[in-house]
């Protein structure tokens, strides 16, 4: 019987589920994917530590020699640029497709990954970077390759539209609200990322150049977080009819010679099906020109549901692997400018 290998950097909330699901459901991931995926490591800081659910002989902390052990598929669920980034690069120059979560990497210097799988001819797959559970860039990337794609918007902050929603139905204090977050396992390692807005400014610009075929960073993003929504903004706005949610908006504006992308708290009417979006889940709208316009839904953030979009990609990888295949490449052939919020 033919035989994958599956390198894991990162045992946490996320590599535990995926490494779980990997064990769990291993025949039907072997049917699905056309071969059985062996999980041969677990990279983490603290190979010492008993994780639930990964063999102790499993654990390592020498992640640099797990990337580059030519391991059919490298997944990436340890977070931050680096070492994220270089033992990245290091899986595919030992020949590994990749998959990853890394919102924050991708934005940061996603050019230089998708050059380097270019490069080694390998797969670089990252479906669980944006709106944790949710189908949405392999809708962008593949299914919508033949429309054109005019606005993105949406919730994709599952930590800061848990605090929200928290603070909206019990009046809650946005500080004790982000500590049962925390616990839940939706807030980034850092949660000043999720609350200032930077995970949700990753996620637009990972978006916006997929939508427009055009490279935007993180720091291209305007960007305002929730730190300074009070709750007496939040009853304020429900005493309006309004909720206050994190937006995430990418658009093509002036005669499509540019794109604005932006990441702020912003009044939703009650009405209005972004309202109805509450706790950790996430919504994003997309509006095309012949398809009209699509609502994506679902989990967000959380172990599970992102190690569902991991366990996704690893196997669409794995299908690509056996046939000597591989999927699409980055496309920024549009290289529209990013423009100033005012332009909008
Ligand atoms: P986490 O719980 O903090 O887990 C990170 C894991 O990586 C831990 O096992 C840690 O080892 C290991 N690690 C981190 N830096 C390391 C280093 N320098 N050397 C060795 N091991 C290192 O994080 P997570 O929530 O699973 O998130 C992982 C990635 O998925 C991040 O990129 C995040 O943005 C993304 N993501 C998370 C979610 C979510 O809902 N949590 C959703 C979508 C995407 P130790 O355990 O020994 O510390
Ligand atoms: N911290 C992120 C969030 C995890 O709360 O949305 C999912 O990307």
């Amino acid at each position: 019987p033919r035989e994958l290998t599956v390198a894991l950097l990162g045992g946490g909330t996320v590599g535990s589920q995926v490494a779980r699901l990997l064990r769990e459901s291993a025949d039907d991931l072997a049917a699905r994917a056309g071969a059985a995926l062996r999980l041969t490591g677990v990279g983490v800081r603290d190979a010492a530590k008993p994780r639930e659910g990964i063999a102790p002989e499993l654990l390592t902390d020498d992640l640099e020699g797990l990337a580059s052990s030519g391991a059919d598929i490298v997944v990436e669920v340890m977070g931050g640029i680096e070492p994220a980034r270089s033992l990245i690069l290091a899986a595919m120059a030992a020949g590994s497709s990749v998959v990853t979560a890394n919102k924050a990497l991708l934005a940061e210097d996603g050019g230089t990954l998708h050059a380097a799988a270019e490069k080694h001819g390998v797969d670089l797959y990252y479906e669980a970077s944006v709106a944790g559970a949710i189908p949405l860039l392999r809708p962008l990337r593949e299914s919508l390759a033949g429309d054109k794609v005019r606005r993105v918007l949406g919730i994709v902050n599952g930590t800061t539209n848990f605090i929200l929603t928290k603070m909206d139905e019990d009046g809650a204090d946005y500080a004790d609200v982000l500590a049962e977050a925390q616990a839940l396992g939706y807030a980034e390692a850092d949660p000043t990322a999720d609350v200032e807005g930077y995970d949700a400014a990753a996620k637009a610009a990972i978006l916006a150049g997929l939508a427009f075929h055009t490279r935007v960073r993180g720091d291209d993003v305007h960007r305002e977080g929730i730190t300074s929504v009070s709750a007496q903004d939040v009853a304020a706005a429900r005493d309006m009819g309004f909720v206050i949610k994190l937006l995430a908006v990418a658009e093509l504006v002036d005669d499509e010679k540019g794109v604005v992308v932006r990441v702020h708290p912003a009044m939703v009417p009650r009405t209005h099906p972004l309202a109805g979006v509450r706790g950790a889940f996430n919504a994003v709208f997309v509006e095309a020109e012949s398809a009209g316009d699509m609502m994506f839904y679902g989990r967000g953030a959380g172990g599970a549901p992102t190690a569902s979009a991991v366990l996704g990609d690893i196997v669409a990888v794995a299908r690509h692997r056996l046939a000597g295949s591989r999927g699409p490449g980055e496309s920024t052939y549009a290289h529209l400018d990013v423009l100033p919020i005012g332009d909008a």
